[in-house]
């Protein structure tokens, strides 16, 4: 039976990855801001499926319970195999470029945060010289754009820093997965129009579970967002700059 921790688990993405994990049996241990939404969460996977399911309420800003968050999820799951950082927040670029302490307060949940909380999953993992660790970085941080140059920064930290990590832990036997999701039909866009490029929250939460059973690197989802990127990282700067993206 694999021991899953999912921090930002009520994440609509997460969500259905926790499902697919609770399905196998696995037992899960859930980590989200809001205990409320936390056991709505777990009451409706235990309707669907029998397993054991653990929650913390837990904010990712609140730096000093990182360590601790781990050793609770380990001690109740007696060990852990599996984690998943899923935890984000899509700021109104416009509202906040000028805002010094809310880019600040941005970088702190979707980059220094998860890199805080990776780091203290890898150690763990490398003195067991076993593990996965899968983080929802996203496309975003694939180049910079005015319309999200942001969060895409934040992103773009996280998917180096994992892409350094995966490198030190391929000697200890720890998989480390980049997950890069492009745009994704849940409550962080639900103020976007939609169109032919959102993808469901079912299909990136599959993506994700598949990923993590084949031990990937980095993974796009879905899968033609790898080569959209390529287009728009191929694009000269000098060209990129005078563009409205
Ligand atoms: N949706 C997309 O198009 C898209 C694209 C690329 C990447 N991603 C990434 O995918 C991941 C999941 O996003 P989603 O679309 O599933 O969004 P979502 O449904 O809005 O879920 C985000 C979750 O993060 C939680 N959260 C926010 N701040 C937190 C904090 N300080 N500590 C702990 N939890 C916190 C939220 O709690 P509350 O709701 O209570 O605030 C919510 O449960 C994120 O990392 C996001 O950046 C999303």
């Amino acid at each position: 039976m694999e021991k899953v921790l999912i921090i930002g688990a009520c994440s609509a993405i997460a969500q259905e990855t926790a499902k697919l994990f609770a399905k196998d049996g696995a037992a899960l241990y859930l980590a989200d801001l809001k205990k409320g939404r936390l056991e709505s969460v777990k009451s409706d996977i235990l309707t669907r499926y029998e397993t054991k399911i653990f929650i913390e309420e837990f904010d990712a800003l609140n730096f000093d319970k990182h360590q601790e968050l781990i050793e609770n999820a380990s001690k109740a799951l007696n060990g852990i195999d599996i984690v998943l950082i899923a935890y984000g927040t899509l700021p109104d670029q416009t509202s906040i470029q000028k805002d010094y302490p809310a880019i600040l307060r941005e970088f702190n949940i979707n980059c220094v945060s998860v890199i805080s909380l990776s780091s203290i999953v890898a150690n763990y993992f490398e003195e067991k010289q076993k593990g996965t660790l899968a983080v929802i970085s996203s496309v975003a941080g694939d180049r910079g754009r005015q319309s999200n140059y942001i969060y895409g920064a934040a992103k773009g930290g996280v998917s180096v820093f994992l892409q350094g990590l995966r490198n030190r832990m391929f000697h200890s036997n720890v998989n480390i997965i980049t997950i890069k999701p492009g745009l994704v039909d849940t409550p962080m866009t639900a103020h976007l129009p939609k169109n032919f490029l959102f993808a469901s929250a079912e299909s990136v939460g599959r993506g994700i579970y598949e990923a993590i059973k084949l031990k990937k690197d980095v993974v796009y989802l879905p899968w033609f967002w790898k080569f959209i990127m390529c287009i728009v990282k191929a694009i000269p700067e000098s060209l990129f700059k005078k563009m409205k993206l």
